[in-house]
């Protein structure tokens, strides 16, 4: 017998099993992999405070899930190795609060997994810092970035301290020759981009120092509803309450900072005009003289004009109107009401009346491809499939609500109708559409990171570096929107089609194959920053209000030196606002269309976005989840 043929017939039979350790081999059940999953998303909420070090550039908070924020450099090579490695840790609330919403919605099914309840705890200690505390009275009303006192001021200043310690260090950096050496090295597009990133550098810095958000504080009051609602968890809900003993400070908020286009309070009548640019249509569809919409910002164009200089204005002076930021709020309302936090009785006329005009706008844009301009639509969430899910979190809590009991508010039978309708037919449409059939049998979603990069010879490269994040999300919305609760399990609604089912199965099938790979990245752009590049910053698109800061305008078509504001104030007619499309806005003509996240040949085309390999592990664990209980 020869032993080392022996060998070699035994590794030559087991090579291509070892070859998929992530395939057959060592396949896991989605159980499995559930668990597995678990225990990243845990060793990725640190469970005390760490500051930076030699080893650790950057500080973490307690309780806080990590996430870093990278630019999105995309193209030939370089640019690739910049994305790929440049990444800051930051500290923020609302990774944390949406990987809790996660954990809660499993908790919530009552399925044979559970998340650890230390999880939650640390999380909810950790929400519980970014309350705004620039009031002297308890506020629900929150802030994405932990907030320090500024003394000179006397106000509390938001304060990314790690992306901020990283604009000091570049104080130091000898650039000029940095930047010439990487010319001599052929990396010109290199030198570019960080002279644009160094020139912008004061505004970065500016952005820093933002206002509270309608985004934070409506995600903080979701995720009290659904602790309010699981069975064991009041000591949780406890803590979440001792936090936020003022809840209808949210409302006050609401109906002082509502978009109010048609409004003659030039404090609400007036927004980003980018925003002005992709809602024109639907203001003109809808034309409804007192239409009000929540914006992004729990903060005034005068407010802001006075607040600058003590560092808490919003980034352009300007609220704007994301469509994700209203799915959120919307579904963190809603909820609110359906768990009991807030009475029927606190939606008065004018709270009522912007939830319906939000939830409008929301179905336009989703059923309308965002009015072909995704990237100002969802200002800061660039993922499509991740604004789906947001939305049809709603329209699961209101049909199983409403299965059975009536809704507390009559309107909100309409919403739920109206939500029912986009989500089962155009949306599904849309995310079918985008379906991708994999070699090996199962089903994924593709979005744009580590999409648009080519070799050193030029031929396309795809990373598809947010696809198990994209493809997680894609199966949470088509379960929400196909099952509902009956008893114990999920079930498919009648009429289910066959094509959702099979998507939602081979989805899964891909997932469970995929997600504890090392061949692809967890990554997500799950947030960004608003411009996605030179050519959507607000100054090209037309605006009919410049001012200085002390409130003087201007009309010149030069930039003027020091802050400035430009927004669009109230509404114009189709032919008014045509004119003024086709005139140029700082020397720069309107940019109508939408050149994709990953345009061709520009190396400034970058942009800095949230990722999150914890919540792209926690999105997929719900996915397993709740697919785990349909009968
Ligand atoms: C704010 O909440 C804390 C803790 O719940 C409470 O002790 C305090 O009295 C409240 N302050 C005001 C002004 O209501
Ligand atoms: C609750 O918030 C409102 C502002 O929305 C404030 O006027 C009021 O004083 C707060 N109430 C308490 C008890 O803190
Ligand atoms: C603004 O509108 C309100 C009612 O909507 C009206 O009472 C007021 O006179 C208007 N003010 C101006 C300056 O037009
Ligand atoms: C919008 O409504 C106003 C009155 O509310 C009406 O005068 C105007 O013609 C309408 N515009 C369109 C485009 O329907
Ligand atoms: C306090 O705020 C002012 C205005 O934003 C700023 O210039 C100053 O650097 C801040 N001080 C500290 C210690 O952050
Ligand atoms: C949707 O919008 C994108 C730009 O964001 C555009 O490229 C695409 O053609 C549009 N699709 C449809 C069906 O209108
Ligand atoms: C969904 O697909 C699975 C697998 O193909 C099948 O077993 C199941 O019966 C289908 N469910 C419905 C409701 O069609
Ligand atoms: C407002 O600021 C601009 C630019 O700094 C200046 O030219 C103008 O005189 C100021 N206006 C007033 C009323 O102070």
């Amino acid at each position: 017998m020869n032993f080392p043929g022996q060998l070699i017939l035994f590794l030559v039979i087991l090579f291509p099993f070892i070859d998929k350790s992530d395939g057959f081999l060592f396949k896991k059940t989605i159980k499995e992999t559930l668990v597995a999953l678990s225990s990243k998303v845990e060793e990725r909420q640190p469970k005390e405070d760490k500051k930076s070090s030699l080893v650790l550039p950057w500080k973490l908070d307690k309780g806080t899930y990590e996430s870093v924020v990278k630019l999105n450099f995309h193209g030939a090579p370089e640019m690739v190795a910049i994305r790929k490695n440049f990444a800051v840790n930051d500290n923020n609330m609302f990774v944390t609060a949406w990987i809790t919403a996660c954990l809660l919605e499993i908790q919530a099914l009552g399925g044979e997994f559970k998340p650890k309840r230390e999880q939650i705890d640390l999380a909810l200690d950790a929400i519980g810092k970014y309350h705004d505390k620039n009031v002297n009275y308890n506020t629900s009303v929150m802030t994405f970035w932990p907030q320090l006192y500024n003394d000179t001021v006397k106000k509390w200043q938001s304060t990314p301290e790690n992306l901020l310690q990283l604009f000091q260090l570049s104080d130091k950096f000898p650039v000029k020759s940095v930047e010439e050496l990487l010319k001599l090295m052929g990396l010109g597009d290199i030198a570019t981009v960080m002279d644009h990133l160094l020139h912008e550098k004061d505004m970065f810095a500016a952005a820093f120092h933002i206002p509270p958000d309608f985004d934070d504080t409506f995600v903080n009051i979701g995720l009290g509803s659904l602790l309010k609602e699981i069975p064991g968890y009041s000591d949780l809900f406890a803590k979440w309450q001792s936090t936020n003993s003022n809840l209808t400070s949210v409302l006050h908020a609401l109906k002082r900072y509502a978009y109010r286009p048609h409004s003659n309070n030039t404090r609400v009548n007036t927004i980003d005009p980018r925003t002005y640019f992709y809602l024109h249509k639907f203001l003109a569809a809808t034309n409804k003289t007192d239409a009000a919409f929540v914006p992004t910002w729990i903060q005034n164009v005068d407010e802001a004009m006075a607040l600058s200089d003590k560092g808490v204005a919003m980034p352009f002076f300007v609220n704007n109107v994301d469509v994700t930021v209203a799915a959120n709020t919307v579904n963190g309302l809603t909820s609110a009401l359906l768990s009991g936090l807030f009475k029927p009785s606190d939606f008065d006329s004018d709270i009522q009346h912007i939830y319906k005009d939000t939830v409008d706008l929301i179905i336009y844009e989703i059923t309308g491809n965002f009015s072909s301009r995704r990237d100002l639509a969802l200002t800061y969430y660039p993922s499509k499939l991740e604004c789906f899910w947001f939305t049809s979190r709603t329209l699961t809590i209101l049909r199983d609500f409403y299965k059975k009991a009536p809704l507390p508010l009559k309107m909100l039978e309409d919403v739920l109708q109206k939500l029912e309708g986009a989500m089962r037919n155009k949306v599904t449409a849309d995310i079918l559409q985008e379906a991708i059939k994999s070699a090996d049998g199962g089903i994924y979603f593709d979005d744009f990171l580590g999409d648009g990069d080519f070799d050193i010879k030029g031929n396309a490269i795809k990373y598809a570096e947010d696809r198990l994040f994209t493809t997680s999300m894609a199966v949470n919305t088509l379960i929400n929107i196909w099952t509902s609760t009956e008893g114990d399990t999920l079930a498919f609604l009648n009429n289910t089609p066959s094509s959702v089912n099979e998507t939602i199965q081979q989805s899964v099938k891909w997932l469970n194959d995929n997600i504890l790979g090392t061949h692809l990245k967890p990554w997500n752009a799950f947030f960004s920053g608003s411009g996605k590049g030179q050519a959507s910053l607000p100054f090209w698109y037309p605006a009919n209000r410049k001012e200085y800061l002390n409130g003087t305008s201007f009309n010149d078509d030069m930039f003027p030196d020091g802050l400035f504001l430009v927004g669009f104030e109230g509404t114009l007619s189709d032919e008014q606002y045509n004119i003024l499309l086709s005139q140029r806005h700082f020397g720069e003509k309107t940019p109508i269309d939408f050149p994709g996240f990953n345009p061709r040949g520009s190396p400034t085309g970058f942009f800095p976005f949230w990722s999150s390999d914890a919540y792209t592990y926690s999105t997929t664990m719900l996915a397993f989840a709740k697919y785990l209980k349909i009968k």
